[in-house]
């Protein structure tokens, strides 16, 4: 069976209390259900983890190598600059889709440099919550080779 991991960066455990005004009140415990929800219509196996730690998501997009077929990513404001998630993103060589819940290119300009979107294959932002959803589908779509 097809089996994605989506990982959180820092700060997205305060989902539904941290700035709503720009991520919305749904909390990342609300997002995860929804995620499950999508998995089993889509019959794919989901793991979602999220970690304030640079080196952690590091060390679970090594894991992916051996047990997931895709990564669904929003790696929070690691993505303006950590050069090391990309290196570790480009070591594994698992398609990996890069996600933002803000429209990342609408904001200050220093959210507009993306070291993810580098290696990512395609990006979903600007939708909010719902955003994830979209994300699995879209990565399981692109992994079952039909976009
Ligand atoms: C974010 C956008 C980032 O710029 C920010 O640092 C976040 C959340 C988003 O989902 O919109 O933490 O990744």
């Amino acid at each position: 069976m097809t089996a994605i991991l989506i990982l959180n960066g820092p700060n997205l455990n305060l989902l539904g209390i941290r700035q709503p005004e720009v991520y919305g009140t749904t909390t990342l415990a609300d997002i995860e259900r929804d995620c499950r929800k999508t998995a089993r219509q889509l019959d794919v196996d989901m793991d979602f983890r999220q970690s304030n730690h640079e080196g952690v998501l590091i060390d679970w997009i090594h894991d992916a190598r051996q047990a997931f077929d895709g990564i669904i990513i929003n790696a929070g404001a690691y993505t303006h600059t950590s050069i090391a998630i990309m290196d570790a993103i480009a070591s594994v060589s698992v398609p990996t889709l890069e996600l933002h819940l803000s429209n990342i290119h609408e904001r200050e300009d220093f959210r507009r440099v993306s070291f993810v979107g580098k290696v990512a294959f395609d990006l979903i932002m600007g939708h909010g919550a719902k955003g994830y959803p979209m994300a699995l589908e879209r990565i399981v779509s692109h992994i079952s080779g039909k976009t």
